[in-house]
């Protein structure tokens, strides 16, 4: 079995019958050296003990949120922090809607919504409550928050009843943990670079031509890449959005800061370029602001194309180049030929003609087009960024692995 030494794990424990699995599982991961605390719900102490966790799981076991003891010894947000990973099992579908809606009226899901850290459901429930609409749209609210599933399972349940709902075997929960563990530990040694947001090219010192890019879609990118652990390297043209300290982040304004900013963090292992940098700068920007008149021309000349330079001139090409298309036309062939053209080994595709995706929506639909691999090209259907990103980086990590 494989080892977690000096892992953290919190386990949330809710109440449904499955609940016994989860002293299980903590049995598992408790074996192989990880370090364990644990909350359990009001409605769990009905199927389990705190007793029983604790002897099994060998660390704290939490019950309330306002308790003196836990508050002075380890507060919700401590809590939270103290984690490498967050597993929920079982995750009742009482526990989807709550999480699903925000609330934090008990330990449980106060840690949870104050968490930075990857959190993990292993749902359990009978499985009409499972195939209940209101079920999957609010694990699919979940799912675009960063949460992922574990499960469940096809089988017999404790009601008599069969069908899909059952929570994943001990095993599996612990396989699929100590895969995202260990991955997150080999990515720490390798940098990614990302690019997002607009360029802004000034015409006199207070007027510029830019476009829509909100820079979403390049920071959830980053976000996922620094959550499985990668060393990760923002550089974001003007935008309205933060993203935690702990992801390097560089600012700047025109294409030409971003050239250079990109090419004093080379080399890095994987580079992606969802920024939409102006393709045209002016050619002779005015010194002072221009002054009214009836009407004037402004010429334009071709900005310096980065992907292109990157990933066709340069001595530090990244080993991973990945472009991305906005494309209104002709999406199968536009991204054909940047593809090929601009020398990526990925161009993610998307089609901004659309309101209800693209720029400066929380939404996206994309198509991967892959240079050198047997799927050719794949689609990434309708889903809030963060989860787009999430699939991204699954995929990156299929690839580097
Ligand atoms: O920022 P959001 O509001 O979340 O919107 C996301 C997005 C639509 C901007 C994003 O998903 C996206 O498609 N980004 C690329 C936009 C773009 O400039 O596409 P393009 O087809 O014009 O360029 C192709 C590739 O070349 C891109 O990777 C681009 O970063 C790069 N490029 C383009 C021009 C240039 N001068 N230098 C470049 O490096």
């Amino acid at each position: 079995m494989n080892d977690l030494t000096n892992k953290k794990i919190l386990f949330i424990i809710c109440g449904g019958i499955s609940a016994y699995k989860s002293l299980e599982t903590i049995r598992l991961f408790r074996k192989n050296n990880a370090e364990i605390k644990t909350i359990i719900t009001k409605n769990a102490k009905e199927f389990v003990t705190p007793l029983s966790i604790a002897s099994l799981s060998q660390g704290k076991v939490y019950e309330d949120l306002f308790s003196v003891e836990n508050e002075t010894e380890m507060d919700h947000i401590s809590l939270s922090r103290w984690a490498d990973v967050i597993i929920v099992a079982p995750a009742t579908a009482n526990t989807i809607t709550k999480l699903s809606k925000g609330l934090s009226e008990d330990l449980a899901s106060t840690v949870l919504l104050a968490s930075n850290k990857q959190i993990f459901l292993a749902p359990a429930m009978n499985f009409r409550m499972w195939e209940h609409p209101s079920t999957q749209d609010n694990l699919k609210i979940l799912k675009g928050y960063g949460y992922k599933t574990i499960g469940p399972d096809v089988g017999d349940m404790a009601c008599g009843e069969y069908g899909e709902g059952k929570m994943s075997s001990p095993l599996h929960i612990y396989n699929q943990i100590y895969g995202f563990l260990s991955n997150q530990t080999k990515n720490k040694k390798i940098k990614a670079l990302v690019t997002a947001g607009p360029t802004n090219e000034y015409i006199d010192p207070v007027r510029f031509i830019s476009n829509k890019s909100s820079g979403k879609q390049g920071y959830e990118i980053a976000k996922s890449l620094h959550k499985r652990g990668f060393e990760t390297t923002l550089i974001s043209g003007p935008t309205n959005l933060n993203i935690s300290e702990n992801i390097n982040l560089i600012k700047v304004e025109t294409a030409e800061d971003m050239f250079r900013a990109i090419q004093d963090h080379l080399p890095t292992d994987i580079a992606i370029f969802a920024a939409a940098v102006a393709d045209y700068k002016v050619d002779k920007k005015q010194k002072d602001k221009i002054k009214k008149k009836e009407n004037f021309m402004i010429n334009f000349e071709k900005n310096i194309d980065i992907l292109n330079y990157i990933s066709n001139h340069n001595s530090m090409r990244p080993k991973l180049v990945i472009g991305f298309a906005a494309e209104t036309t002709n999406l199968d062939k536009n991204a054909t030929d940047k593809l090929i053209n601009k020398n990526c080994d990925w161009i993610i595709a998307n089609d901004v003609s659309k309101k209800e995706s693209g720029f400066d929506s929380d939404y996206n639909e994309v198509t991967i087009y892959y240079k050198n691999n047997h799927l050719n090209k794949e689609k990434l259907l309708l889903k809030k960024k963060s989860e787009i990103s999430e699939e991204i980086v699954d995929r990156i990590i299929a690839q580097i692995h």
